[in-house]
């Protein structure tokens, strides 16, 4: 079982990371979840899933939306818990996602403001040199977005705006959010169905 970390901030596109979420359970894989507060208000204005911030009672909602039977695949960590597992470099993950990634969160990242949980995860998996993936969702994009973006990619991660293309036709949201779920599964190395290689 590998381990996944996925942050949920404040950006538009919660389902994205439901779909993300989705598939590496599905895969067999451990999933690190952490929210941060605009994150989950975000989620529950753009989804069916109302999160409250405590996560025993989050993990319930997370196992009626993905199964029961994930129960021992799911961890979910405070935002403000900097003592979690995920903050320490000891501690061996393969991979972190923030999906959506708010210009705020990308900001502190770029610049090593690692005050909460999602901010600290990340700046460990920098400096572990592992991989981290930001889906960053906003538009425009000022000089300053822009800049952050350059830094996080010159520290070694991967970033990722969630901008579906339409060159497979899509003919619903869901699959347009496939899309850019399936680009950042694939880069994770999740397999998983919805991704669709072109093949000219
Ligand atoms: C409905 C809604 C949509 C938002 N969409 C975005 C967005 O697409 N991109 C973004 O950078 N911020 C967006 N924001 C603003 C962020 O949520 C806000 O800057 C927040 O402080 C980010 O905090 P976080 O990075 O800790 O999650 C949105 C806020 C709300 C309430």
């Amino acid at each position: 079982m590998r381990k996944f970390i996925v942050a949920i901030s404040g950006g538009s596109g919660a389902l994205y990371a439901l779909k993300v979420c989705e598939y590496i359970l599905a895969n067999g894989d451990e999933l690190f979840l952490v929210t941060s507060e605009p994150g989950r208000r975000v989620l529950s204005l753009e989804t069916s899933i109302n999160l409250s911030g405590k996560t025993e009672k989050d993990l319930k909602i997370l196992l009626e939306k993905f199964g029961a039977n994930y129960k021992n695949q799911i961890h979910i960590h405070h935002e403000n818990d900097v003592g979690a597992s995920i903050a320490s470099g000891s501690f061996k993950t393969d991979g972190m996602v923030i999906i959506p990634c708010s210009t705020g969160t990308l900001g502190s990242i770029a610049n090593g403001i690692s005050r909460g949980l999602i901010e600290r995860a990340a700046d460990v998996v920098l400096k572990e040199r592992r991989k981290l993936i930001i889906v960053p969702r906003e538009t425009p994009l000022s000089l300053i977005h822009l800049k952050n973006m350059v830094k996080v990619t010159e520290a070694g991660g991967i970033v990722m705006p969630a901008s579906p293309g339409f060159y497979h036709i899509p003919k619903s949201v869901g699959d347009l959010v496939d899309m850019v779920a399936s680009r950042v599964l694939q880069h994770l190395e999740i397999e998983s169905s919805i991704i669709k290689q072109w093949k000219g």
